[in-house]
């Protein structure tokens, strides 16, 4: 199997690649990835000269660039994790988000219609679902719960999510998707609740909680998603949804307590500020179909997971003090000797939290 992984220098693509590689050492893995602020490509170095892996820096909305990836490569299967992910930023500026979210995902299935593909898999999100009440407890996210979206970031992905569809009506396009909830573990970018909170506790510095912090998210170790995946590439329906996630419910505050409490740090360091704009309350997936139709169960529980998240974040200091340095973005430059032209998207750290 030849399969493209975009967005493969981020969070989930990252691991995703990671386990893939050691799950089917046959596969050859090509990942393209523009590295925006987002993508780190040190994150691949290990993997790098592997002879079945291949990284092409390349913006999924290059119809050129993307068709000339695809007559060379001849891929089977494309994973869709490229994407604009940070709803903050999609409320700051939601053009890039529609750029990246709807229209790179149309040339990716574009290239598919035209060179042939076993599978076009678009990572989604529990969040097109929009929010559910705080107080009604039983109530969760299943395939057939309407597409109801709050943010920029959440209706491009919804949108992208609607074109997967047209795509495999109109055109007959072997399409899946699959929902999950929120991701945690290695590699995730320091802007995100749980690395963000890790990162600056360590520093001493504030931790910016919004509002009451008494939003709820479902929790799901990076891992656990990525055989989701990898499950619904070898064993799914094309044409299906599946949702992904672990039954793990948490308040925000809760986490920064508990990130507070490993790392042996006050929860004077907590500070309520202003909430996110149209903060969503509550996400919760129901995961039965995948459980009953594919046979996915999470592994890692969450008293597990986040002792082995924030034990990586103590261990990999250099990964993300190069993030918050912004020396990471010179990495691609160090690799490939040439000049890069994303010096300048600005420190966001800098701006926001510093
Ligand atoms: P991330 O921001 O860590 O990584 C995104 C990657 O995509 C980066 O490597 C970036 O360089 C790349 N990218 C961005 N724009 C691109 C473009 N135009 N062309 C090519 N590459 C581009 O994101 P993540 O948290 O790993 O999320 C990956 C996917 O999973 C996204 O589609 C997101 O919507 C979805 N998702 C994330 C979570 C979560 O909790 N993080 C949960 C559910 C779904
Ligand atoms: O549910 C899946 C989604 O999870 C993905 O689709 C997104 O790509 C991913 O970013 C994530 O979205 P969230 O908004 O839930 O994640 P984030 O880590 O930004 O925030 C988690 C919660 O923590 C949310 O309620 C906002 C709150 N928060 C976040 C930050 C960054 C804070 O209280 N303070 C903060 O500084």
């Amino acid at each position: 199997m030849r399969i493209i992984v975009t967005g493969g220098a981020g969070f989930i693509g990252s691991n995703f690649i990671f386990y893939m590689m050691k799950k089917h050492p046959d596969y050859k893995i090509i990942c393209l990835d523009k590295l925006t602020y987002a993508g780190n490509l040190s994150t691949l170095k290990d993997v790098m000269d592997e002879p079945n892996f291949r990284f092409v820096k390349l913006d999924i909305c290059d119809r050129e660039g993307v068709y000339k990836l695809f007559e060379e490569e001849h891929p089977d299967l494309v994973v869709n994790f490229a994407a604009e992910s940070h709803i903050d930023r999609s409320i700051e500026n939601p053009e890039i988000f529609l750029q990246t979210n709807i229209i790179g995902t149309s040339v990716l299935m574009d290239a598919c219609r035209k060179y042939g593909i076993k599978r076009y898999h678009q990572i989604s999100t529990d969040e097109v679902y929009g929010d559910l009440p705080l107080d009604w407890p039983d109530l969760f996210f299943r395939e057939d719960t309407p597409l109801h979206t709050s943010s920029p970031y959440s209706s491009s992905k919804a949108s992208a999510d609607l074109l997967v569809g047209a795509y495999g009506r109109t055109y007959g396009l072997p399409v899946t998707i699959s929902r999950c909830s929120n991701n945690y573990g290695p590699y995730q970018f320091p802007e995100k609740l749980i690395p963000l909170m890790i990162q600056r506790a360590l520093d001493d510095k504030p931790l910016p909680v919004y509002g009451e912090g008494q939003n709820v998210r479902d929790w799901l170790y990076v891992e656990d998603h990525c055989k989701a995946i990898d499950l619904i590439l070898e064993k799914g329906t094309v044409g299906e949804v599946y949702n992904i996630g672990g039954h793990n419910e948490m308040h925000n505050i809760g986490i920064v307590k508990l990130i507070c409490d490993y790392l042996g740090k006050p929860y004077s360091l907590i500070e309520h500020v202003t909430d996110r704009k149209g903060h969503d309350q509550r996400y919760a997936i129901d995961p039965t179909k995948i459980h009953e139709e594919l046979g996915w169960l999470p592994e890692t529980v969450f008293k597990d997971g986040i002792k082995k998240t924030i034990q990586w974040y103590l261990d990999n200091k250099e990964w993300w003090e190069n993030i918050i340095s912004g020396d990471y973005q010179n990495y691609y430059q160090e690799m490939y000797g040439r000049s890069e032209e994303r010096k300048n998207e600005g420190n966001y750290f800098s701006r926001r939290l510093l």
